[in-house]
């Protein structure tokens, strides 16, 4: 597994956030820090398709990513957590995480998911283990049909975070997925992103590097326009 990223460079209007920056991102955890408005999100969006560089080459297992677009990105193993979360508010958790997961996409997909939870076998080992899960720990009561129009902000991330970590994506980018939620949860996102990324690309951008530093692989540092590895 590698994410390659040669000379990538992105303008807005005369503007630049990234200057001619290169990587090369293997399994594991990665994260990146730096002030607000130093390209973090910009970075993202540019390798998971959603704006367009105006210079340089993303590879993903060799294969250019360049030019294409979100959904061929995603069919690609990439699943990308916007910092605002783009969820539906008239649709539940559960809807939500059967979009992000083909385990639990069943061909009678339904928005009223009662029905089939009791039905759905990989629903129900689901639910069983949603107990324990962020949704849990970020204070949804009712997990599985609850609509998102009812999440604060931080819920949402949470939901957001399980869409991820449930999804068979092998490339993982979460944009400030800790914003809004309290320290329990981001303990317990931190020990989900721990056991996954032994199998997984997990890129995490955050304003500073907080108590991370057993999880995270590699930190990197997003000084204007650059970026450095600074472990
Ligand atoms: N669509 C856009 N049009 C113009 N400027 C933008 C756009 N998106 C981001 N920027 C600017 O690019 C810089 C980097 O933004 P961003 O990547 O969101 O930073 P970060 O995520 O690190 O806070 C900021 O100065 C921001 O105002
Ligand atoms: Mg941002």
């Amino acid at each position: 597994m590698l994410l390659k990223i040669a000379d990538a460079t992105k303008k807005f209007g005369t503007f630049c956030v990234l200057d001619g920056i290169s990587l090369s991102i293997k399994a594991g955890a990665h994260l990146f820090v730096g002030d607000n408005g130093c390209g973090k999100s910009t970075l993202f969006k540019c390798i998971a398709g959603f704006i367009k560089l105006d210079g340089g080459q993303i590879t993903i297992d060799g294969k250019t990513i360049v030019g294409l677009l979100p959904y061929q990105i995603s069919r690609l193993g990439l699943i990308f957590n916007t910092q605002q979360p783009l969820l539906v508010d008239d649709l539940t958790v559960i809807n939500h995480l059967q979009l992000t997961s083909s385990k639990l996409r069943s061909r009678n997909w339904d928005a009223n998911c009662d029905v089939e939870v009791g039905r759905d076998r990989s629903l129900q080992e689901f639910r069983h283990d949603m107990e324990i899960s962020v949704l849990k720990m970020a204070s949804i009561s009712e997990p599985l049909t609850e609509k998102l129009g009812n999440l604060s902000f931080g819920q949402k991330k949470a939901v957001q975070f399980a869409c991820a970590i449930r999804s068979q994506a092998r490339y993982l980018l979460l944009d400030e997925p800790f914003a809004g939620v309290d320290k329990n949860v981001r303990d317990l996102m931190l020990g989900y992103i721990r056991e996954e990324k032994q199998n997984r690309t997990i890129m995490v951008c955050e304003h500073r590097e907080k108590d991370n530093s057993k999880v995270f692989d590699e930190v990197y540092e997003m000084p204007l326009k650059n970026i450095v590895k600074i472990r």
